[in-house]
């Protein structure tokens, strides 16, 4: 198997450089938009042939150095009660948002077995199909991120729900992320135990808090999932959104990777985070629409700085857009093989 991203979340710095990219599997791809043509975003991640294609497509056609399980943070939150449904062009919808006890006492800890079958069985076929080939990567959204879906209903601009819960009735805000919590433990052994080798939690939304609330309202719970599946052996990500306010914090969480966004460029952030670390990331995904030239120099300085670091694995600094050209995505992998070999 190829084996760069496994080594380098270990603390080796690899020749070349492994790269994968958030969201590699998406609407960008016209062998996606054919699986998504017949079938809609959840019935996708719910039936294990065709999330186990599409999570393949990028392997197939970008030459990336590790797969992504092809699911969705807020599958675990249907798992647990809540309703979930994706409105075309308005994202992800929670109904009824949960905003007291009450609504909260309607959800319930999962049996990964039980209530997320298809996940397990699509890790399943997906590690047979890989097994030459590049290892597996599985995922969840962090406690904080989950939340902020479960209180707000959907996507916000303001987090004022889920700030509100936070600062008026800290009881409730510490139930519900104490529930998320225990959830996602046993939703990533799950994940571990049916094949994944590594995992990334996705903490989008904790950049909205302050330092001082990151501390309390956040890290904690992403701690005590690291912590609860360190013995697992597994490689473990942490990826906080819009956080080069947080950097110091972040690595408190105790993963063995840090994700960078794209803000912060990696020279910065190793100055915060000391060169021990392995650090993930972080090309703006816009600059995929740099002609070549010049994405080959940006991609180049992230590398170079990437050096500084105890190893680096590649990615973007959030996920592919729609709107970005498949060739450019594959031009952009070649060239980081080709520039860190
Ligand atoms: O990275 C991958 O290729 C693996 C699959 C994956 C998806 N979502 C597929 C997806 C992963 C790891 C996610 C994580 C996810 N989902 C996050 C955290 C990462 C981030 O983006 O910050 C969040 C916040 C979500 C919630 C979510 N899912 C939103 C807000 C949306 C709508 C936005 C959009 O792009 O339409 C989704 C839908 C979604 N998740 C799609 C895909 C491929 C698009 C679905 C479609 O085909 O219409």
């Amino acid at each position: 198997m190829r084996d760069i991203f496994l080594r380098a979340c270990k603390g080796e710095k690899t020749t070349p450089v492994p790269v994968w990219f958030m969201r590699q599997a998406g609407r960008y791809l016209p062998e996606y938009q054919e699986i998504r043509g017949k079938a809609d975003f959840l019935t996708m991640c719910k039936t294990p042939e065709l999330a186990a294609e599409v999570t393949l497509q990028p392997v197939d056609i970008l030459g990336v150095d590790a797969a992504i399980l092809f699911s969705d943070i807020l599958i675990p939150l249907e798992a647990m009660g809540a309703g979930l449904s994706f409105k075309e062009g308005k994202g992800p919808i929670i109904s009824p948002p949960v905003r007291s006890r009450k609504e909260l006492e309607r959800l319930h800890t999962i049996e990964p077995e039980r209530d997320v079958p298809f996940v397990l069985e699509t890790i399943k076929i997906l590690r047979k199909e890989l097994s030459e080939r590049v290892p597996l990567i599985g995922f969840a959204g962090a406690p904080f991120t989950m939340a902020t879906y479960l209180i707000e209903g959907g996507t916000t601009k303001s987090f004022v729900n889920i700030k509100k819960m936070l600062f008026s009735d800290p009881a409730l805000f510490r139930s519900v992320m104490e529930l998320i919590t225990e959830v996602t433990i046993s939703y990533l052994s799950a994940q571990i135990e049916a094949g994944v080798q590594a995992i990334q939690l996705f903490d989008t939304w904790a950049g909205v808090l302050t330092r001082h609330d990151f501390r309390d309202a956040a890290l904690v719970y992403a701690r005590r999932i690291f912590n609860a599946l360190r013995t697992r052996g597994v490689p473990m990500i942490y990826f906080v959104y819009d956080g080069g306010h947080l950097l110091d914090l972040t690595r408190l969480a105790g993963s063995d990777v840090i994700g960078l966004d794209w803000r912060t460029d990696i020279e910065t952030a190793l100055k915060v985070l000391g060169k021990d670390v392995v650090v993930q990331g972080n090309l703006d995904p816009c600059l995929l629409f740099l002609e070549e030239e010049r994405l080959r120099d940006r991609i180049s300085e992230i590398i170079q700085q990437g050096l500084g670091a105890k190893a680096h694995i590649f990615n973007l600094g959030h996920g592919v857009l729609p709107e970005i050209p498949p060739e450019k995505v594959r031009l952009a992998i070649e060239m980081i093989h080709e520039l860190s070999s």
